[in-house]
């Protein structure tokens, strides 16, 4: 069974990367009241941690896909739970957990961007670059890590470890 190991990003790691991306999206959208869509389940933590970090006002709503079974990309995105309002007009950052492949976003981005959104920004906690294999646009990155599988702060492996307040390597695989 695999498990947790190797602290790839410390909690205190995170905090700090997480004070300063709420600063920036301050920063750069202090007058338009975005609203920020987290993708569950993986970016919960990362959402309720960035949103206390952006002393602005702004919304909050969720979009539930489903791209992965344990572990392995399926290369199939679908939407399990949607939007609860509309983002017609609106300024909207989606506040994603990992962009891996990049299927899950693009996939993500196309459908949002269909509903006519004021602009649609970007704001991911890790980013996995050379697991790349369709280009998508990112504007906010909070950590670029190597290509290995992670769990804790919201990413799972078949569901659990994501309650740790760290990411790991998942390991003995
Ligand atoms: P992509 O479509 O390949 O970019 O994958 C995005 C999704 O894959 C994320 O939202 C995660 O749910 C999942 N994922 C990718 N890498 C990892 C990982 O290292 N740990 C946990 N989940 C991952």
């Amino acid at each position: 069974m695999p498990q947790p190991g190797r602290v790839i990003i410390s909690e205190a790691e995170l905090q700090t990367r997480i004070v300063e991306l709420g600063a920036e999206l301050a920063r750069d959208l202090a007058h338009e009241r975005p609203i920020l869509v987290g993708v569950l389940q993986g970016a919960f933590l990362f959402m309720a941690d960035l949103i206390r970090a952006t002393p602005i006002d702004l919304t909050t709503d969720f979009i539930g896909v489903a791209s992965y079974a344990g572990g392995k990309s399926s290369g199939q995105v679908r939407i399990v739970s949607d939007l609860s309002v509309s983002i017609e007009g609106r300024t909207v950052v989606v506040v994603e957990d990992i962009v891996d492949t990049g299927l899950t976003l693009t996939y993500l981005k196309r459908t949002l961007e269909a509903r006519h959104p004021r602009s649609l920004r970007v704001c991911v906690l890790v980013d996995k670059v050379e697991r790349r294999t369709v280009d998508v646009a990112v504007d906010y990155v909070g950590f670029t890590i190597p290509n290995v599988f992670v769990v804790g702060y919201g990413f799972d492996y078949d569901g659990l470890y994501r309650n740790l307040p760290y990411v790991a390597a998942l390991e003995g695989e």
